[in-house]
This record gives C-alpha cells, sequence and structure tokens, in this order.
C-alpha cells in the first residue's frame, strides 16, 4: 500500500518541490491550499487536491486519520508579507495554525513535520554559527509566530502519540513551479539581470541558504529513518552556504557579467546569522546537494524562458508570479 503523505500549504514554492520528488516514489500525495496568491497549480491533477484553508480539513477527521505524514507549510511566508499584512499573518501564522496543529496532535499520525526557519536566530555574534539550542531573537512578526508555535509544539511532548520534528528551514533558493522572487539569491539574480542595477541593503549581514530541491530529501529521509527523532528540532542546510549578501551578490554578477551593484547600510532589516548545520549531518545524514551557483544559473534561465517580455511579469501581495 502506498504510504500517504499530505502537505498543508503544499501548493507554494517549496511544497511544489517536494511534491515533484514524491511523486517519483511510492507515495499518495494530498494538499491543501487556498492558493493565496492565485497561483497555477501544475499538480492538481497528480494529487488529492482540497483547495481552502486548512482549518477546512479539520471537518475531515476520518481523511487526517489515514494519512502516515503530515508537513505544514502554509503561512504568509517572510518578513515584508507578514508586516504587509499583520492581521491576516496573525490569524494563519499563530491562530489558526494553533488550533490546526492541536487537532492535529490528537490524531493517529505517524510523523508530523512542522517546517520553521533558520530566520528565528535573529542576530548571532558573528564569531559563531547557531546551533539548535542558541537562544532566539526572532525580530519580524514572521519569525516571532514560527517561535511562538515551535514553543507551543513542544508543550505536545509526551501528550501526542505523533512523532513531531521540527525543521528550520535556510533561506531558500533556485527553480520550483511556484517561483518565488522576494527571496534574496532570486531576487538579486532578477535584479541583475533585467534591471542591470541592484542595491543590497547591509551587505555584510550573514544567512544561510539552501536549494529548493534539497528540502525534500530532508523530509524524506527522516521519514524512513529507524530511529526516533521524537521532539527534535534540526536547522536544515549547510555550513558551506552560509554567505554575506555582498558575496551573494558578487557571485551573480560574476555569472552575468552585467549590472551595476549598488550598496546601503542601515535597512530595516537588521537579521544578520551564521548557522551551523552538524546536526542533521550527523543524525540523518543530510548534505545539500546543489550549490548556489547551480541556483543562480538556472534561475538565470528561468528568467530567460519565462519573463522575456517584461508585461508577463507581474506582482500580487508582493510575490511574483506568471500570468
Ligand atoms: N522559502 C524559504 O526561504 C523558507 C525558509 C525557511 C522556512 N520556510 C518555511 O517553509 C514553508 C513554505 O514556504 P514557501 O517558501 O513555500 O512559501 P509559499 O508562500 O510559497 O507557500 C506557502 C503556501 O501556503 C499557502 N497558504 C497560505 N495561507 C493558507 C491557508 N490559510 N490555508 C491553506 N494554505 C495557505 C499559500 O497559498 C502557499 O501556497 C513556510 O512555512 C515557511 O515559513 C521557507
Amino acid at each position: 500500500m502506498k504510504k500517504k503523505l499530505l502537505l498543508v500549504g503544499g501548493a507554494g514554492y517549496i511544497g511544489n518541490s517536494i511534491i515533484k520528488h514524491f511523486l517519483k516514489l511510492d507515495y499518495e500525495i494530498s494538499i491543501v491550499d487556498n492558493l493565496i496568491y492565485y497561483q497555477k497549480f501544475k499538480y492538481k491533477n497528480k494529487v488529492n487536491f482540497f483547495k481552502g484553508d486548512f482549518l477546512n480539513l479539520l471537518k475531515m477527521k476520518n481523511f487526517i486519520n489515514q494519512q502516515d505524514y503530515v508537513v505544514f507549510l502554509a503561512g504568509l511566508v517572510g518578513d515584508p508579507i507578514t508586516k504587509k499584512y499583520p492581521k491576516l499573518s496573525k490569524k494563519t501564522n499563530y491562530k489558526n495554525s494553533k488550533i490546526f496543529i492541536k487537532y492535529l496532535l490528537n490524531q493517529n499520525v505517524k510523523k508530523f513535520f512542522f517546517i520553521s526557519t533558520c530566520s528565528n536566530y535573529g542576530m548571532v555574534s558573528s564569531k559563531k554559527k547557531a546551533k539548535e539550542n542558541e537562544v532566539l531573537k526572532p525580530l519580524s512578526l514572521y519569525a516571532k509566530d514560527k517561535v511562538a508555535i515551535e514553543k507551543y509544539i513542544l508543550g505536545f511532548k509526551f501528550k501526542t502519540k505523533s512523532e513531531v520534528i521540527i525543521l528550520r528551514f535556510a533561506t531558500a533558493f533556485g527553480v520550483s513551479d511556484r517561483m518565488r522572487f522576494d527571496l534574496t539569491i532570486n531576487e538579486f539574480t532578477r535584479d541583475l539581470l533585467f534591471f542591470k542595477k541592484l542595491k543590497v541593503y547591509d551587505a555584510d549581514t550573514w544567512r544561510p541558504y539552501c536549494h529548493v530541491n534539497d528540502f525534500a530529501i530532508t523530509i524524506e529521509k527522516i521519514i524512513n529513518i529507524k530511529k526516533k527523532l521524537n521532539f527534535q528540532i534540526f536547522n536544515v542546510g549547510s555550513d558551506k552556504n552560509n554567505y554575506t549578501k555582498r558575496q551573494i551578490a558578487q557571485k551573480i554578477k560574476k555569472i552575468l557579467k552585467i549590472g551595476k551593484i549598488t550598496f546601503q547600510e542601515n535597512s530595516n532589516d537588521p537579521r544578520n546569522y551564521k548557522v551551523n548545520f552538524d546536526k542533521i549531518k550527523k543524525v540523518i545524514n543530510f548534505q545539500p546537494n546543489h550549490s548556489v551557483n547551480y541556483g543562480i544559473m538556472e534561475t538565470i534561465k528561468y528568467l530567460k524562458k519565462f519573463y522575456v517580455k517584461k508585461k508577463n511579469y507581474t506582482k500580487k501581495m508582493g510575490n511574483y508570479f506568471i500570468k
């Protein structure tokens, strides 16, 4: 019998790449997503697709109970959009996420993955890389709600039959079937390619990056692992992909060989953190397959193919998508 995988918020940037990966394996995949960006969802005929708010699933107890693995990805994602829509953000990322998670952890799902973010670290001294037990200093509404939900989930220890895993993803880059150009590497690549100019704020601040296709591999590995990882937290990414924004901009410029980069200090995003990924490497033997250079090159190829004419390039709720 096929294993059953439910992706909550699965029609997004990371969800699409998880679907693509798991469709090659022996899984029955279900997605709930309200397509908040009016995004086209390429896989709707290949998965069980429930269009709507994730809370609608609470009326389908039997369906939830049949799932083996649930990955919670839904929400308003990133600092700018949560700042722009604080009420909707609070409702989705905190209030309703809590309701859904509480319900789910009272059912019989084998493994529940909550997808969190390395943004939770906020600011870390540049002399060290944040491990999972680093004090969290979330700076944005987005990260504050992620931290609050992590804490809420940890309160279910010994109170649920499900195995619970929290994954703090590095900032993603690269091509997915629902693109995002509000992510540093994708955004910088687009700006240098299309507009031939790029303004980099706080160029020497650090972040970890991970290719969007590498996250699905982590989830597959954790699904298949024999040892119990119950209520463990993992940073997901790789130490070698900690970069400053200046380093990222220079990499892109080196590949494109066009465009003018200017720098400005003191933006309203003071995040600055390097992250340590030893735990995920040691416990599940995970290392990302894709380099930042690979991601830049495939994004350039994608942009040239789909956005040749800038008029095809539209913006809704701060997110870019194809008309
Ligand atoms: N992309 C990154 O760099 C990154 C880094 C760290 C963590 N994460 C986490 O990964 C997850 C997925 O991020 P993403 O980049 O794919 O973002 P995304 O915005 O592309 O995906 C989120 C999805 O949630 C859906 N959604 C929003 N509200 C919903 C609701 N009420 N009901 C049902 N669906 C709803 C959206 O339609 C969208 O498809 C998020 O939890 C995010 O915090 C992402």
